[in-house]
């Protein structure tokens, strides 16, 4: 397997888990879920999105990018919560805070395809990934979209770290299971990415 790949389980016991989606969703009246399209296709995504920090990952018809706004408010993202800030320093082994908290937000249905983060600058600094909520499958590839891949299950409070190469290397998020939590209103499950975007 990758080198460089960290897994957390219950990094956040269950009342910090708590804590932490109230704040999120609280963050969300200002800073809404929205649904992010495809690029070239402009497919919709079948995970719901925003972000926090001073950047935020945006995909539409014209590609990814980060942006300092919300695409449909016009707004600043909102602060990347202490605690994940905390996290970053606590896992990160990075000299710089993170710049962006993507949030994602998947229903029963929602998958991710196995995909690389490739639009970072700061590609020596890991990306830190938090669990919420419902379980999900993650799976695990390499270098290549056709190395061999592993799948492991990830569930509320897990904490994984994309380091080293595995920084590099192809992941996605091929189900959820549905009803494995009440934690998150609804039941689904959010993911939270903490991202550094330029070289400090
Ligand atoms: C991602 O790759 O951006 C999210 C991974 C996850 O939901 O666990
Ligand atoms: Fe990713």
């Amino acid at each position: 397997m990758v080198e460089g790949f960290r897994f957390l389980p219950e990094y956040f016991p269950p009342p910090a888990q708590k804590a932490l989606v109230a704040e999120v969703l609280g963050l969300l009246d200002e800073n809404p879920l929205y649904r992010a399209t495809m690029p070239r296709t402009g497919k919709p995504m079948s995970v719901r999105m925003t972000n926090l920090g001073p950047l935020g990952w945006i995909s539409d018809i014209s590609g990814y990018r980060y942006g300092p706004a919300h695409p449909e408010t016009g707004k600043p993202w909102a602060p990347i919560p202490q605690t994940l800030l905390d996290l970053w320093r606590a896992v990160s082994d990075y000299p710089a805070p993170p710049q962006a908290c993507l949030v994602n937000w998947y229903e029963d249905t929602s998958r991710l395809g196995l995909h690389i983060d490739a639009d970072e600058s700061a590609k020596d600094a890991p990306v830190v990934s938090v669990s919420l909520g419902s379980r999900a499958l993650f799976r695990r590839g390499g270098l290549e979209r056709s190395s061999p891949t592993s799948s492991m299950r990830l569930a509320s409070g897990d904490v994984v770290v994309l380091g080293g190469q595995s920084r590099r290397a192809y992941h996605g998020v091929d189900r959820i299971y549905p009803g494995s939590s009440t934690l998150v209103p609804g039941g689904g499950r959010i993911n939270l990415t903490l991202r550094r975007v330029t070289r400090p």
